[in-house]
């Protein structure tokens, strides 16, 4: 594919992604709103939205096979739990940023259960089988992931089992 195309699939896919998140937090603000009508508007374009950029993830060539796939993911992950969020996290602290400080310590320390869970499947699936069916349970509060039973209590952010959603 040309440069400049791949670059401008790269942004759309960037955007279009970042529409399905926004339309998607849009929608559940407007059934808390009371305007079901409208979170239905937001909930079928955040739909469209995501075809867009899975058409422009798959046309520039960013969907391969599940081997490969867990490669791409654990590379990801990788990136966030030792560079992105360390550095981003020294920057909110030093200028006094404790929201965005906890949200990213959120997210890292979910990111560190991710890539360990991804090289977990990448193992399976190098050896010809599946990831084993252990229950997977994300903390709809902070987003901390963990394999098997949720703690009483979130180890991350303190959120009571009940706000665990089971995968
Ligand atoms: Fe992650
Ligand atoms: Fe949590």
């Amino acid at each position: 594919m040309r440069q400049m195309t791949q670059d401008n699939l790269k942004a759309a896919f960037a955007g279009e992604s970042q529409a399905h998140m926004k339309y998607t937090n849009f929608a559940e603000r407007a059934e808390k709103d009371g305007r079901p009508n409208v979170a239905r508007l937001f909930h079928a374009a955040a739909y469209a939205e995501r075809i867009h950029a899975s058409g422009h993830l798959r046309t520039l060539g960013g969907i391969e096979d599940t081997a490969a796939n867990l490669v791409t993911a654990i590379a990801g992950e990788t990136y966030e739990v030792e560079e992105m969020y360390p550095a981003y996290k020294v920057v909110a602290d030093a200028q006094g940023e404790t929201k965005a400080l906890r949200i990213m310590d959120w997210a890292l320390q979910a990111e560190v259960v991710h890539a360990d869970l991804y090289k977990q499947a990448h193992k399976a699936v190098t050896e010809g089988k599946d990831l084993a069916a252990f229950d997977i349970w994300v903390c709809t509060a902070c987003g901390f992931t963990m394999e098997g039973e949720p703690s009483d209590v979130c180890p991350v952010c303190g959120a009571k089992r009940e706000k665990y959603r089971k995968f």
